[in-house]
């Protein structure tokens, strides 16, 4: 099978693809064939040695990314009961999706419902995950409520617009001009272009700053939240900077890792089938062209989501 890999840190071109052997399957793991893996902002940053991710695997090199992943299953071992061969499943890995087969405890991926699309699926877990911890366990967000959303029509956060809305909260939606209409469509009830200054000195204060882009970003758009209101700030690496100027302003602010919860993912894969929720797939990438897909995530102006195709 191929795999893509890093040897060490550094750029996109340090993703090489290699040839290995799918290992033998455990009596409680499945063997799954990729069809799409996401690729995130944390694949990227932890390819090129920053954050709390590449700490975790500095010392296990080479390394396969990707930290979610849509397939369909080959083989179960001889204590799985929860899936068969054929079955369409999605979810959260602690690392290398970018396999076209993958080894994984059964319990680690969750069915995908035939109404929702392999693309869809692919997306979802991660950003997902991130938006709905986000949103309701850190941010506490309850219908009324004014929210700000920053990078709201990248992953995380064009999740986080249709969350947001479908817990009643007026979501205030930050992204560039050509992003504007895409917002509305998610269902955005007010939109700014984060470059423009005076329209931003408008918006009225909000509850709760979703902070997805964490550093300067973050620390200059603290004004616009209500005082005693909350802020979570979800980059790892600037939550430290973003928690120390929001503090003196008396704003409750939190730092998040998203965590792997199995109800999470089933209420996100729900609202996907009864299409309350939908993840725009922006680009599809060949598993051979993830350095591409890196570059791109790099540029910090996806729209959505970019997948790898198995
Ligand atoms: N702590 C955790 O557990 C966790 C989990 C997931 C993600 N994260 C982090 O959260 C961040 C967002 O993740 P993501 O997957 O949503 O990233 P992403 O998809 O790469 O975000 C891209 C979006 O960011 C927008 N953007 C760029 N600069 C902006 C600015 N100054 N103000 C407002 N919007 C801006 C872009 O909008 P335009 O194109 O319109 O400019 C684009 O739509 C990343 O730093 C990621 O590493 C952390």
């Amino acid at each position: 099978m191929k795999q893509l890999v890093i040897k060490a840190f550094g750029d996109a071109s340090q993703l090489v693809l290699v040839e290995e052997s799918s290992p033998a399957l455990a009596a409680d793991q499945i063997r799954v064939q990729m069809h799409y893996a996401g690729v995130n902002p944390i694949d990227a940053k932890t390819r090129a040695g920053l954050g709390w991710g590449a700490q975790a695997i500095k010392d296990k090199l080479p390394w396969s990314p990707g930290f979610e992943v849509m397939g369909t299953v080959l083989e179960v071992g001889a204590e799985v009961s929860i899936h068969q061969a054929g079955d369409r499943v999605f979810g959260l890995l602690t690392g290398g999706g970018y396999s076209e087969k993958l080894v994984v405890p059964a319990s680690c991926l969750l069915p995908v419902p035939d109404e929702v699309s392999d693309e869809m699926a692919a997306g979802l877990a991660l950003a997902g995950a991130t938006a709905w911890q986000g949103l309701t366990e850190h941010g506490g967000l309850k219908a009324g409520e004014r929210v700000l959303i920053s990078a709201a029509a990248g992953g995380v956060g064009h999740l986080a617009v249709q969350l947001a809305r479908g817990l009643g909260a007026t979501v205030v939606a930050l992204g560039s001009s050509a992003n504007h209409d895409f917002l509305h469509n998610l269902g955005a009830d007010e939109v700014f272009d984060y470059r423009d200054s005076a329209a931003l000195e408008s918006m009225a204060p909000v509850d709760l700053f979703f902070d997805l882009v964490g550093g300067t970003s973050g620390c200059s758009l603290l004004s616009h939240v209500k005082s005693g209101g909350r802020v979570v700030t979800v980059p790892t690496i600037t939550a430290d900077e973003v928690k120390a100027a929001a503090e003196p302003l008396g704003l409750t602010v939190t730092g998040m890792l998203k965590r792997n919860d199995t109800q999470h993912l089933e209420l996100l894969m729900q609202a996907l089938a009864e299409q309350r929720l939908r993840v725009e797939v922006s680009q599809v990438y060949p598993l051979a062209e993830g350095a591409a897909a890196h570059r791109q995530i790099e540029t910090g102006h996806t729209r959505g989501k970019i997948l790898l195709q198995g």
